[in-house]
């Protein structure tokens, strides 16, 4: 039974996992090597605990409670009698595995060190311990304590019991728990590629301009943010590193390939909201004024022989949507996880209007299949392969999901 947590790493991610363990009730300790990071974190804990206050979601011996239980330290020493340490600090393999190997020195047997590294491999992590198999990845989602979703990862030297006792202990966070390969991206940073990807390439194409491409998955999709939308809200910096990583991490699968858009941009210093400039241009209330970059031929569509808006914006909601689905269908297919938690992470972790596979069932196997086919013979790239699983259940009319 976990009751002591330590954290490793008071800024956005920490700090956010601190709140859901003292909500809990667990006793949590955080450090942090800067002295304002943890000052930061403690006044940005009871500004977050205030507002539910005045939602009315909490009351005043709540707050108490929950500060009572999260105490702010500066060594590392100090999380010694921790039963679960999770570590969010800089990712950076070298230092991260530093601070492991020093953590180990001073806590007990039983242990379990954790990180909620993003792009690093947990092997390579839990390489550093002189015990691996107390090593896991427990990924969180930022705002940790609003996004549900908790990707748990063992490496392969990760043992079941660990495993096991921390999937009991997500979920006594109340987190919804989604079990993930230790692999590139793990389930949601590999699933949403083509979400940015396919968008940046159909406006590099010259298919429609970003407004239109945001629309149609907003409008047709439901999603909540359109790509570009949303990589200006991530950071365009941020959201291109993670995709080159995946790339790389991937030995150079085509599927995966930045884009040259986002990359002059980053360049650019173009970042998005937080420039005041990305693909759109902000206001400093953070309002939308123009859009920034604009499209070279907006008259070409490719390939497509519709004209209309409405046409248009079809082509691109359905062209977006079967390579998100191709990508969580070859998740499946790899393994990485199983189909409820390839779902469940992307409803639940990165706020998808529903899960892909089941998109995949709703929209037909087939459809799925003769649309990437079709993408594939036009371009006769290997980023348009379908997946052999998709291939398989077409032939075998199968769905992901059988209705009960
Ligand atoms: P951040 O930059 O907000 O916070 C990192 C904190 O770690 C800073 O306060 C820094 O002073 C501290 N730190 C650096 N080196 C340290 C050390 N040796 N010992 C103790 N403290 C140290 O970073 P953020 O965004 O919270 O990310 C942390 C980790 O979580 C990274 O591994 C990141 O990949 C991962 N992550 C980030 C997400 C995000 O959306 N920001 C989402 C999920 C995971």
């Amino acid at each position: 039974m976990i009751q002591k947590v330590g954290i490793i790493g008071s800024g956005t991610m920490g700090s956010g996992i601190a709140q859901v363990a003292a909500t809990s009730g667990c006793v949590v300790k955080v450090f942090d090597t800067k002295q304002e990071a943890l000052d930061r974190s403690k006044q940005a804990l009871d500004k977050v605990l205030s507002r539910l206050i005045e939602k009315e979601r909490i009351d005043e011996i709540e707050k108490t409670r929950i500060q009572n239980n999260i105490s702010y330290v500066d060594s590392l020493k100090e999380l010694k009698d921790s039963d679960l340490t999770i570590e969010a600090i800089v990712e950076n393999l070298d230092i991260k595995k530093k601070v492991f190997s020093e953590l180990e020195s001073y806590v007990s047997e039983n242990t379990i060190i954790a990180s909620n590294t993003s792009s690093l491999s947990i092997a390579s992590i839990a390489s550093a311990l002189q015990k691996p198999e107390r090593c896991i990845g427990i990924h969180f989602f930022n705002p940790a304590p609003l996004m549900k979703l908790v990707e748990v990862i063992p490496a392969i030297q990760t043992s079941t019991e660990v495993t096991q006792e921390v999937i009991n202990t997500i979920k006594d966070w109340k987190k919804v728990v989604a079990l993930a390969k230790d692999t590139p991206g793990f389930i949601v940073n590999r699933v949403a590629r083509p979400f940015y990807g396919e968008s940046l390439r159909v406006y590099e194409e010259g298919v429609a301009d970003i407004s239109t491409i945001d629309s149609s998955l907003k409008t047709l999709g439901g999603f909540r943010m359109g790509p570009f939308e949303l990589m200006d809200f991530i950071g365009n910096d941020v959201n291109y590193t993670v995709t080159e990583t995946v790339f790389k991490a991937f030995y150079y699968d085509p599927r995966y390939r930045p884009s040259f858009t986002q990359k002059r941009l980053s360049e650019a210093g173009y970042l998005g909201r937080k420039t005041g400039k990305g693909y759109y241009n902000y206001d400093k209330t953070g309002k939308v004024i123009s859009e920034n970059v604009t499209s070279p031929q907006r008259s070409r569509k490719a390939n497509t022989d519709q004209s209309s808006q409405e046409e248009l914006e079809q082509y691109i909601f359905d062209r977006v949507l079967v390579m998100l689905i191709n990508e969580a269908a070859d998740a499946l297919f790899w393994n990485i996880a199983s189909a409820e938690d390839i779902d469940n992470a992307m409803t639940k972790g990165v706020n998808y209007p529903k899960g892909l596979l089941s998109w995949a069932d709703e929209r037909g196997i087939d459809w799925c299949v003769d649309k990437l086919d079709a993408l594939y013979d036009q371009y006769h790239e290997d980023r348009y392969r379908c997946s052999p699983l998709l291939r398989e259940m077409k032939k075998e009319k199968r769905k992901f999901f059988s209705l009960v």
